[in-house]
């Protein structure tokens, strides 16, 4: 089964300069836990002088009407970050470094070796209260700053985040500047420390490559755990040039006409798109955006073709032992 991890609340309002009413993001949040995504994003508990859209996160948390079955998780910093999310009631929480000193430093005041030393307390903590733990690395393909990161720069830090305990690693195009000869590079290295289970892949498609790599990594490497966000909203305030994550309308098109087992609902994502759409300043970045203005039988045609023959085997082509 494949894992979606729906980011928008979180990752896709981060960057937005007008402040988000708190329940518009509450309605966006129980939208899109209907679409059959199995984890939503709802919002940080970051510092709010860092990012003040997301100064809400315990009133989301608390108002949001919760889908059995659905994960909501949050981003954590630090171990104030933690016992915020831990009085809201979040079931996994991520914590955040880089591949990329100067990005870190730039989103957290810190150096790589501060954050991951600052992760070993709170990830302690939160497995003690039965939460599973994402690490995120960003800027493990390019840095605004730094330029291209080499696989020999990012496989460190996975090996320190499962030194603190991670459940899982998070391999972050922060600025979308990967195509899929980086995905396959720096996939080839981690999958020899790492099951593909453990491996997740996050992709801003600011220069059009997003689902192209999501591909390569579900075909040929069999990763099933994808980050997107529904409209391709997104963007890091302190990453220049970021734009939107890969839109969910995007992926889910693409994985399902390839056979992978994934029920998300596009028209449940259009819908969800349609209650954040008049509080941002900007049109709506994906790809499917307009086809959804135009067929709202888009799921059905899916099945039917599929149906009809289009594939049905999953994943294939050769993966590293
Ligand atoms: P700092 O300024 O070095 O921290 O920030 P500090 O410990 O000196 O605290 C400064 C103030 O913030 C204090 O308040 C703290 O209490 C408060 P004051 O005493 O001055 O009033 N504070 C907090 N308040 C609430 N919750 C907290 C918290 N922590 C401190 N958890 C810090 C260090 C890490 C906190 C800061 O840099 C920060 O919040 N950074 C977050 C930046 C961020 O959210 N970036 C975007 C998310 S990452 C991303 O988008 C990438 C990703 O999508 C993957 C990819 O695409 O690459 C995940
Ligand atoms: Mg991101």
């Amino acid at each position: 089964m494949l894992w979606i991890t729906e980011v928008a609340p979180r990752d896709g309002l981060q960057n937005e300069p007008r402040p988000v009413p708190t329940d518009v993001k509450v309605s966006f949040v129980n939208a899109l836990s209907r679409t059959g995504v199995q984890e939503v994003e709802v919002s940080s508990f970051v510092s709010p002088r860092w990012v003040p859209q997301l100064a809400d996160a315990e009133e989301v948390f608390t108002r949001i009407e919760r889908v059995p079955g659905v994960v909501y998780s949050a981003l954590v910093p630090n171990m104030k970050g933690l016992e915020r999310a831990l009085r809201a009631g979040v079931d996994k929480i991520a914590v955040f470094t880089a591949a990329s000193e100067t990005f870190n430093r730039k989103n957290t005041n810190a150096s790589i070796a501060e954050s991951i030393a600052r992760f070993r307390d709170v990830v302690a903590r939160a497995r003690e209260a039965g939460l599973p733990v994402r690490g995120y690395i960003s800027t493990a393909f390019y840095c605004p700053f730094e330029g291209k990161i080499l696989p020999r720069q990012v496989l460190p830090v996975v090996e320190q985040l499962l030194d603190v305990g991670v459940d899982e690693v998070d391999l972050a195009d922060t600025i979308g500047r990967a195509v899929p000869r980086d995905i396959r590079a720096l996939l080839q290295d981690v999958l020899r420390i790492l099951p593909p289970e453990r491996v997740a892949l996050h992709v801003h498609d600011t220069y059009g490559t997003g689902v192209a790599n999501v591909l390569a990594a579900y075909e040929e490497f069999g990763i099933t755990r994808f980050d997107s966000s529904a409209g391709g909203l997104g963007g890091c305030p302190f990453a220049p040039g970021a734009s939107g994550n890969v839109a969910t309308e995007d992926i889910v098109y693409a994985l399902r006409m390839s056979g992978a087992p994934l029920s998300v609902s596009l028209n449940a994502l259009k819908e969800a798109v349609d209650i954040i759409r008049p509080h941002l300043d900007r049109p709506i970045p994906s790809r499917l955006w307009g086809v959804l203005q135009t067929r709202s039988d888009l799921d059905e045609v899916i099945a039917r073709d599929l149906t009809a023959g289009a594939h049905t085997e999953g994943p294939s082509g050769d993966r590293p032992a």
